[in-house]
């Protein structure tokens, strides 16, 4: 069959080497794709936005089944324009992105269906904001409603902080509309976990699951980013955590979407946090992160498209889903200076240290290729992957792996996975 991979980032890499090794597929397309992608797919410079060119394409080419990977298209509606086409594509629709497009709208989800998470409210005036600022408790949390490029979340430690996040957001709309409503959070503490779960409108199947380091420096300092790393399985995810989390958390997400008449068929990532009263939701996502992606997928024994078709046939019971007993790491190779300022068109080298060799992966994210070869072209450049019998071992393979590849302003945080040796 024929494959359609919407997005260009390290998740889209590490989706598309999923599918290429799946016997099923004899062609993989990706829009707009990247260097790394390129190998493996033929890249066509289509927006993942221009939702009438990508179905245009799709009919063209006689394109068995897209794969809609990214959030703002997703939200913005560009599955439900393959659906009027009559095409299949894997993702949710746009009443159904809404539980990632809008943090309000998930927190009144919740709230109405008894999933856990922290205790909040919503504001669309500024004022009101403030006015309920002065009587609350510090560390707070704001949030833009809308996306934000994973940015626009404020964790404020004093009243003047939070002022000046409500002023930031509201505005200043530094996030733009997405900052015309807020919801303020209670915050909470604990161990991080994010679990991406198959859905197809009704079953729900969580992947292995695995953890994030969103700073950019080390010891979770610096700024917010992208994804700086992560490691999977997380070992604070324990069976009990798990249980409890089927129970109460993706069986009852789903079924309230359900409720509310918006089935969700797609990626369901639920961000959770271990707190002491048991686990709670911190946000939910529409589709597969990234760097999640980068760890879970090359763990994920099934063939990804039998897994996909699953989910858009409403048959995801059918499926069992099997993670290979291995652990794996991933760490970014940044632009020194992300996510601020940074300088880009680098030729990287060592690209070629990676091929053929099992349990190694070096996913593209910003990259591109000229005349004098793979370039830098962005933020994140590269996710490099590596398994191992233990946590331990596959971040010693990870890092090492990392000194293959060079580049003129190579960035990358040096403890990822680290708090799996307090284990
Ligand atoms: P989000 O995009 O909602 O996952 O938020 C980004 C990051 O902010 C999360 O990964 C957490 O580290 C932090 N965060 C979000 N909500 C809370 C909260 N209620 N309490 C503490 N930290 C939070
Ligand atoms: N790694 C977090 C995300 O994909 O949003």
């Amino acid at each position: 069959m024929k494959v359609l991979i919407v997005g260009g980032g390290g998740r889209e890499h590490a989706i598309a080497v999923k599918c290429s090794q799946s016997k099923r597929v004899s062609k993989i397309y990706a829009a707009p794709g990247n260097a790394g992608i390129g190998e493996i797919a033929e890249c066509v410079d289509i927006s993942v936005m221009d939702a009438t060119s990508l179905v245009k394409f799709a009919k063209d080419n006689e394109i068995d089944l897209t794969i809609i990977a990214p959030d703002d298209p997703l939200v913005a509606g560009v599955a439900d324009a393959f659906k009027e086409a009559g095409l299949r594509a894997f993702g949710p629709l746009k009443n159904a992105a809404i539980i990632e497009g809008s943090k309000a709208f998930s927190k009144d989800l919740m709230k109405k269906y008894n999933i856990p998470s922290a205790a909040y409210e919503t504001f669309d005036n500024a004022d009101a904001a403030i006015a309920y600022l002065e009587t609350a408790k510090m560390p707070i949390v704001l949030k833009a409603d809308g996306l934000a490029l994973g940015k626009g979340v404020l964790i404020c430690n004093t009243l003047e902080e939070a002022k000046e996040g409500v002023k930031t957001l509201m505005l200043d709309k530094q996030f733009g509309s997405a900052g015309d409503r807020i919801v303020i959070e209670e915050f909470m503490t604990g161990r991080e976990v994010s679990v991406l779960c198959y859905c197809d409108g009704t079953h729900i199947k969580p992947m292995a699951s695995a953890q994030d380091h969103k700073r950019a420096k080390d010891g979770d300092q610096g700024l917010n980013t992208g994804g700086m790393g992560t490691f999977s399985p997380s070992p604070f995810y324990t069976e009990e955590v798990d249980k409890f989390c089927k129970e109460n958390i993706y069986q009852a997400t789903m079924d309230a979407m359900k409720a509310e008449g918006r089935d969700f068929v797609g990626i369901l990532f639920c961000g959770l946090m271990l707190t002491e009263d048991g686990p709670k939701v911190l946000e939910y996502n529409a589709r597969f992160g990234d760097p999640e992606a980068q760890v879970v997928l090359p763990r994920m024994k099934n063939d990804i498209i039998d897994v996909l078709e699953a989910c858009i046939d409403g048959k995801l019971d059918e499926i069992e889903l099997e993670f290979e007993d291995k652990a794996a790491v991933c760490v970014i190779l940044a632009s020194d200076g992300y996510p601020e300022h940074y300088d880009k068109g680098f030729v990287i080298s060592g690209l070629e240290n990676f091929k053929d060799k099992e349990d190694y992966y070096v996913f593209h994210a910003g990259t591109k290729l000229t005349d004098e070869g793979i370039v830098t072209n962005g933020g994140r450049v590269l996710g490099v992957t590596a398994k191992g019998a233990t946590l331990v071992e596959a971040r010693a393979n990870a890092y090492e792996a990392t000194k293959w590849i060079d580049f003129a302003n190579k960035y990358m945080r040096n403890d990822i996975g680290k708090a799996i040796d307090e284990q």
